[in-house]
């Protein structure tokens, strides 16, 4: 079966990215190091620096990209995400001057829902789990007939965050041997490795707490997984996206699970020795690295996805 999303739709959501707003998309930084500035064996690391992208990650790729991509009724867009799926989409509404309703649950940090109401969206707060706020936006989607966008599983979101990947092969003048990738609901790392087909060796990462890819590579399809830990307010997607499974089948070559502490130990190393500010699950790829999961070759460049920043700086000492 041929995966859902190939490198010419990337190509395409690249093309109407170009025709959006002026000044939103961000090309971020990337950073080609020696291996052993990061006290590794490996010849260069290469850091994606994409925390810095507008909204403060990846996500703004393909929230933009698939509110360009369809017609946008009256009523505005709609969706169900205290985290980085909500603020990309209530980033990319105010740049196309769009209305803009946010259902997130109580748990989500009063801080969130003010950089939401900041971004001019209309902010509902509605029971206790992302379960309960994703069921309400759907009747009330129902209701108005407003654009629906899904964090991580429709076509033009994971083609979007596909130009991630695009982006940063042209910027290296060609892609680094492999790419260790974080993996919630499976958009990012769909778009990714759609985009490389095999061409550098994408490696998934996920938090032991929050297992989904693993977990369906395991059952030969998408499975219901428990998921908590440091990284689950991004990597907490209770199962694996199906567009996102389908590419990982084809064109993912390994999977890997890191400990809490790993990830925290290397979100802390790289405010520590670097100054970049990245959340928990921007930190997996450096986790894999330092606690040894996963060992490159002497001659290996390896590429690290930062994909996101929203974090308290409070939590980085
Ligand atoms: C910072 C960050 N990294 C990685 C992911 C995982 O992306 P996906 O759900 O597309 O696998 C998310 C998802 O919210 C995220 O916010």
């Amino acid at each position: 079966m041929a995966a859902a999303i190939t490198r010419a739709d990337i190509d395409a959501a690249h093309a109407r990215l170009a025709q959006g707003p002026a000044n939103f998309l961000r090309t971020t930084p990337l950073w080609r190091l020696p291996g052993a500035a990061l006290g590794l064996a490996c010849a260069e690391v290469w850091l994606k620096l994409e925390q810095l992208q507008v909204s403060g990650s990846f996500k703004a790729r393909g929230m933009l990209h698939r509110l360009l991509a369809q017609p946008i009724p009256a009523a505005g867009v709609i969706v169900a995400s205290g985290g980085n799926a909500g603020i990309a989409t209530a980033a990319a509404a105010q740049a196309l001057g769009v209305r803009c309703e946010v259902f997130v649950p109580q748990i989500s940090s009063p801080a969130k829902q003010a950089r939401l109401r900041a971004l001019g969206a209309q902010v509902q707060v509605v029971g206790s789990a992302y379960a309960e706020a994703l069921a309400a936006c759907l009747t009330r989607q129902g209701e108005t007939g407003a654009l629906l966008t899904h964090a991580y599983d429709q076509p033009e979101v994971v083609a979007g965050a596909g130009t991630l990947a695009r982006e940063l092969e042209e910027q290296g003048g060609g892609l680094p041997d492999s790419l260790l990738v974080s993996v919630g609901g499976g958009g990012l790392i769909g778009g990714i490795a759609a985009w490389c087909e095999g061409r550098s060796r994408v490696v998934a990462l996920e938090p032991v707490l929050a297992p989904t890819l693993f977990r369906a590579r395991e059952a030969g399809a998408p499975v219901d997984v428990q998921v908590g830990g440091v990284a689950a307010d991004a990597l907490g997607a209770k199962r694996i996206g199906s567009i996102g499974f389908g590419v990982a089948q084809q064109h993912v070559q390994q999977a890997l699970l890191l400990d809490d502490a790993a990830i925290t130990a290397a979100q802390q190393w790289l405010w520590r020795e670097l100054r970049l500010a990245v959340e928990p699950a921007a930190a997996l790829g450096l986790a894999a690295l330092q606690s040894g999961a996963y060992v490159p070759a002497a001659g290996e460049r390896v590429g690290l996805v930062l994909c996101g920043g929203n974090v308290d700086p409070a939590q980085l000492a």
